[in-house]
């Protein structure tokens, strides 16, 4: 054989052994664990035969423990770039049957390299997190290699999507790269994220909790919020991935992709008429309206297990990609809280970062009242959301379809915050209170003074429910730009999106804002 034949021969061979990480047994080990490998859930997550892979000859460099003695090619993660329906995307991959996924110096420079290069040719970046935290035997190394990355994490924010998925260990402060990133993914009883783990918190707290339920999937889809979705596998969570990519933009500078709408634009949908029940305190169930209006009933929802009093994601209209936000009376009555202020904000902020128009569906009876709220800071949650709408120089339709009272009517992207079309069902009532609350504080002291001041109050009520509980008070002023008829709600919002489509808007220049965190 030609020396040139015994280099190739080499190469192949060197190849070979970089794509079994580390070794057939660790492998084994991974897929009784009922997970996939690095390798193996990227060419899951990307088009077929597309990645390309970068630095698999890359070794760790410590000589702690002996480490020098074991060291695999590619150490602990994969990394490369590829398509997802055709579009670049760079991803990472931790491996972990190379020192359990742990973050080597080496293992952070080869992730830095594929974040730079997104950050540089404008792609999203996708992190497939398995590992188990920072490699011990390289100390402050590893540290710097974390502090490396979340720097990137940070500069990347608002210019490249970036997603995280969780798909086994991820603690300590190995979760601040997730929680910096835009959307995070987690499997259900096979990944877990937390900041110290079951051991720490029985010594420091004496508490007994599983890894599960102190840091899983469905922990942080429901209670706190930590994760917007939860799948049952790792295929599950890759083929989201998939899906999220495809409403969004490549950068900051690009919009959604476009695709072929084939649900006519004027569908009538009748059944829109009919849906406001006749008593105002009864519910009935938003994500029917949102399956009504959007192309063929599609709806990605986002944290669907999380402040369910509001509903959030992404739909399209026509074919382009927009954000929804819809208050859900099915849920505390649509309330906002703390816990849907943040939820609705952080979406409304990704939305305006990356293009993409924002349709608001309205029906809000007000903020939760209460200490439990008021401890929490719901001035501040509150605060967040209207300051994400404020700030949103994107596309913003707003839809009224039943109550919109007080602070709320406000928060929820009403005209004044820049709103660019504000309709309103006839259902609509937009007012500073609802009718019993405003009765109460206008006539209590003249109530008492009458032989029946329930039946004096409920007068007012009613006075007050004629004057202000409709639509027209808004649309006198202007306000509201169109009282509209429920059925023909999809027609009109595509022609608003239409209509905005070159709209130009800036903020004042600044180095940042100051959002109440
Ligand atoms: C080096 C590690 C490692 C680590 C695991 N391994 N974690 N090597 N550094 N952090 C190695 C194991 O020694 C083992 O090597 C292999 O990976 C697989 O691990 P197992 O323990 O066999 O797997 P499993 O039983 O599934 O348990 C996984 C685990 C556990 C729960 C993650 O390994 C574990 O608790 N690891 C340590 C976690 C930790 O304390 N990390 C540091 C946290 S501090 P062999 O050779 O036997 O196959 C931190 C700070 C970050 O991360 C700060 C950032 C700002």
């Amino acid at each position: 054989m030609s020396t040139q034949l015994e280099k190739i021969q080499e190469l192949i061979s060197l190849r070979e052994q970089a794509r079994l990480g580390g070794g057939e047994k660790a492998i084994q080990k991974q897929h009784d664990r009922g997970k996939l490998t690095a390798r193996e859930r990227i060419a899951a997550l990307l088009d077929e035969g597309s990645f390309e892979e970068l630095d698999m000859f890359v070794r760790h460099r410590c000589t702690n423990f002996g480490q020098e003695k074991k060291s695999f090619l590619g150490d602990g993660v994969v990394t490369g770039y590829g398509t997802i329906d055709g579009r670049l995307v760079y991803v990472f991959a931790q491996d972990f049957t190379v020192f359990g996924g742990s973050l080597s110096e080496t293992m952070s420079q080869k992730i830095c390299k594929v974040m730079d290069m997104a950050m540089k040719m404008g792609a999203p970046v996708i992190g497939l997190n398995d590992s188990g935290g920072a490699r011990i035997q390289e100390g402050i190394n590893a540290l710097a290699g974390y502090s490396e990355i979340f720097q990137r994490n940070i500069l990347a924010s608002g210019v490249i999507p970036q997603i995280s998925a969780i798909l086994g260990p991820c603690a300590g402060g190995a979760v601040y790269s997730p929680a910096l990133t835009d959307f995070t993914i987690m499997t259900r009883g096979m990944s877990y994220m937390f900041l110290t783990g079951p051991k720490v918190v029985k010594t420091v707290l004496g508490e007994d909790v599983t890894q599960e339920q102190l840091g899983g999937a469905d922990v942080h889809a429901s209670k706190s919020g930590v994760t917007h979705f939860a799948a049952n596998d790792g295929a599950e969570a890759l083929a989201i991935i998939r899906k999220l990519i495809s409403y969004i933009p490549q950068n900051n500078l690009e919009e959604a992709p476009l695709v072929e709408c084939n649900d006519p634009i004027d569908r009538l949908e009748d059944s829109l008429n009919e849906i406001i029940p006749d008593n105002p305190n009864k519910a009935y169930d938003m994500y029917e309206v949102i399956g009504a209006v959007v192309d063929n009933g599609e709806f990605f929802e986002i944290q669907r297990d999380y402040a369910r009093n509001i509903i959030i994601g992404f739909a399209r209209f026509n074919g382009q990609s927009v954000g929804i936000v819809a208050n859900q009376p099915k849920f505390l009555a649509g309330v906002l809280d703390c816990n849907s202020s943040r939820k609705a904000a952080r979406f409304v902020r990704f939305c305006d970062a990356f293009n993409i128009p924002l349709v608001t569906l309205v029906d809000v009876p007000g903020f939760l009242p209460g200490t439990g709220q008021e401890y929490n800071a719901v001035i501040l949650h509150g605060a967040k959301l209207l300051y994400a709408y404020g700030e949103a120089t994107v596309p913003k339709i707003t839809v009224t379809l039943r109550k919109s009272f007080g602070g709320s009517h406000i928060v929820m992207s009403c005209k004044q915050l820049r709103g660019d079309m504000n309709y309103a069902w006839p259902s609509a009532e937009i007012a500073v209170m609802g009718a019993d609350g405003a009765a109460e504080v206008l006539y209590a002291k003249e109530a008492k003074e009458q032989e029946d001041p329930a039946k004096f109050l409920n007068e007012k009520k009613d006075e007050y429910t004629k004057l202000f509980a409709n639509p027209y008070q808004a649309a006198k002023y202007g306000y509201i730009d169109d009282v509209i008829e429920p059925r023909n709600t999809r027609f009109r919002i595509i022609k608003a999106l239409q209509q905005l489509a070159t709209k130009k808007l800036t903020n004042p220049a600044k180095k940042h804002g100051n959002i109440p965190l």
